[in-house]
């Protein structure tokens, strides 16, 4: 019976150094409750054992301690109190799962569970925390026959990537880049417009997405066509008729102005012909004069 203890705990920690690493990581959304998994390997009891949380890169660093059959929460990080516990009824079954409840975006980061008996198991969980929101479409206006759309969505982490979409679901090219802007708990704020021509579906997406949290939310909006300027047949008559006039007489008014400036020219220079010439006789009639007098 010994011998067979002994080797149990041999194996155990031969099959838990195996297999620590590559696991998935846990996503969890703002709010919510989630489960840090661990259990030991081969069904053993942990309800003798010593079993310890941590967030290694907090100080002090202990999530949860469990040791002799009770929690013991007296070196238990403050950002934790009241939010932790194990799922007593389970330790029977080797289940040391930590349950986190109310998660704050601050609980992102990895955890380990330690058995310091079974001296080699740790367990490393990593916790990935995100907040996402539904994007909201606005129509803001016109912009020549085309209307201007905007989508917002707050409280996102992480970062999330915004883009609108047709009715076929071909990506549309966002008028300028995406604007962001961070609140005081460090989630984002992102807005993106798009501009949208009149088309026989005028059915517009526009898609968040968080990759790191594997999250995706859409809203949809449709553009009744009575949103778009009119452009019927006799406007663009009318239209075509008043450029023409406009130009018609602008054109004549220039013609009219160059030749009204060519003759106020001539009459110019005539004019100073004239006076110089009298001046000339002038100076001859001087010199004469003078001429005379001596
Ligand atoms: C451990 O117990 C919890 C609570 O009952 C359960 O949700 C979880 O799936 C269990 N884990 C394993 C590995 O059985
Ligand atoms: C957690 O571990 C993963 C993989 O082991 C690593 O990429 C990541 O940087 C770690 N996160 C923190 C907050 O230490
Ligand atoms: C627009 O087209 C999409 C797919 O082609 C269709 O699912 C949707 O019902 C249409 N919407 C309207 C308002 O016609």
């Amino acid at each position: 019976m010994r011998i067979y203890s002994v080797c149990m705990l041999c194996s155990l920690i031969i099959s838990s150094t195996a297999s620590d690493t590559g696991v998935q990581p846990i996503v969890a959304l703002v709010g919510d409750d989630v489960i840090l998994p661990c259990t030991l390997r081969h069904t053993v009891s942990a309800v003798y054992q010593s079993i310890e949380w941590q967030r290694p890169d907090l100080k002090p660093k202990e999530v949860h301690l469990y040791r002799d059959e009770k929690d013991d929460l007296v070196l238990q990080n403050p950002v934790f109190r009241g939010r932790t516990s194990l799922f007593k009824e389970e330790l029977e079954n080797g289940n040391t799962s930590l349950k986190l409840t109310r998660v704050k975006l601050s609980d992102a980061g990895n955890y380990t569970c330690y058995i310091p008996l079974l001296n080699h198991q740790k367990t490393i969980i990593q916790l990935l925390v995100g907040a996402v929101s539904r994007p909201v479409i606005i129509i803001e206006g016109m912009e020549g026959d085309e209307v201007v759309l905007r989508c917002e969505a707050e409280g996102c982490y992480p970062e999330p990537v915004m883009e609108w979409c047709d009715a076929q679901g071909r990506v549309l090219p966002a008028a300028g880049p995406t604007e962001t802007s961070r609140d005081r708990e460090g989630c984002y704020t992102v807005t993106s417009h798009v501009i949208v021509p009149k088309s026989d579906n005028n059915t517009f997406t526009c898609r968040v997405q968080q990759l790191e949290i594997k999250h995706m939310k859409e809203r949809r909006v449709h553009v009744p066509d009575q949103m778009f300027p009119k452009t019927c047949w006799l406007t663009v008559l009318v239209t075509v008729l008043v450029t023409v006039l406009v130009e018609a007489v602008a054109v004549g008014l220039y013609l009219l102005m160059k030749k009204w400036i060519l003759t106020f020219r001539k009459e110019a220079w005539t004019s100073l012909m004239k006076n110089k010439e009298t001046t000339k006789n002038e100076e001859d009639e001087a010199s004469v004069l003078s001429l005379s007098s001596v």
